[in-house]
């Protein structure tokens, strides 16, 4: 007989393969170019050395993989979704800094242990349906001694709001476990274990800039993959209800007092020591 418990586990793979499509759909790449500083503030939180082997997962456009070649670092990246990757590679060619972008899926990473001095995430690995699984994949593929750098929305920020909202007019998928739990410290401390010497957790904030709240809106609307998939599901009244909501969130933020917004969004800058 199907106990209850397993009657109602969530269909994970299933669950991917639709997150896949969603963070395909608009265009992550226009969201990166704005939240480029994020990036560049953990490679350097997290000291990384010029000659370090360095794996962003779920690197989308290529941020911190950018970075982290800026630093001087050898650079990897990895995601499953091609065409942010191909964005990816024409950005770090345009710099002229070399970066290697490869699909893959952060649940199962497409290299041997221990090959990186050090892996970074940026909002990225935190939305892997199955935290546990992917936080062993970040462990196993640093090398002891290395370093584990990952940037992930707090849930009472303005992101854990924004899909707070978003979630009171789409729900998320029952039974799966909030993305924001990566922006916690105990969550952290649970996810990497016994697995680490240490552990360094710092709130950071990240403000959205537009010339209004509802500017900001048609931004995410457009070009963000969950929100644009959220809309997408809606029509009429109900739509327009969703965009209401989400300007109403962004003026609540909004720490200016002028025509443009400021909308600050906190997260979390972990670094980790692997053991
Ligand atoms: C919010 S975006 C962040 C992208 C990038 N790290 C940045 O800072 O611009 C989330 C990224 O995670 C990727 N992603 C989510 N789940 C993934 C998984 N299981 N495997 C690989 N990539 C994943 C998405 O394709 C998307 O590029």
């Amino acid at each position: 007989m199907t106990s209850t418990v397993e009657a109602t586990k969530p269909d994970l793979g299933a669950i991917k393969q639709r997150q896949q499509q969603t963070w395909a759909s608009g265009d992550f790449a226009v969201v990166a170019a704005r939240i480029v500083l994020v990036a560049e503030r953990l490679c350097d939180t997290a000291d990384l050395q010029a000659g370090w082997r360095v794996l962003d997962v779920a690197t989308g456009s290529g941020n911190a993989a950018i970075a982290a070649a800026r630093h001087g670092c050898t650079a990897v990246g990895v995601d499953y979704v091609p065409s942010l990757l191909e964005r990816g590679r024409l950005r770090a060619a345009a710099e002229g800094l070399s970066v290697e972008l490869l699909e893959g899926d952060a649940e199962s990473l497409p290299f041997p242990d221990a090959s990186f001095d050090a892996v970074t995430s940026v909002f990225g690995s935190m939305f892997a349906p199955d935290h546990g699984k992917t936080a062993a994949e970040l462990l196993r593929v640093c090398r002891p001694g290395g370093t584990i750098a990952l940037a992930s929305w707090r849930p009472e920020g303005l992101i854990g709001e924004l899909f707070r909202t978003v979630g009171a007019h789409v729900p998320p998928p029952a039974g799966l476990s909030s993305p924001l739990l990566w922006g916690t410290e105990g969550h952290l401390r649970e996810l990497l274990g016994e697995s680490i010497d240490s552990l360094e957790v710092t709130e950071r904030t990240f403000a959205f800039r537009f010339l209004s709240a509802e500017d900001f809106v048609a931004f995410f609307r457009s070009w963000y993959g969950p929100t644009l998939k959220a809309l997408e599901a809606l029509e009429g009244t109900a739509r327009d209800e969703l965009e209401r909501d989400l300007v109403a969130l962004a003026r609540r933020f909004d720490r200016l007092e002028s025509d443009a917004v400021a909308i600050p969004a906190t997260y979390t800058e972990a670094v980790a020591i692997r053991r």
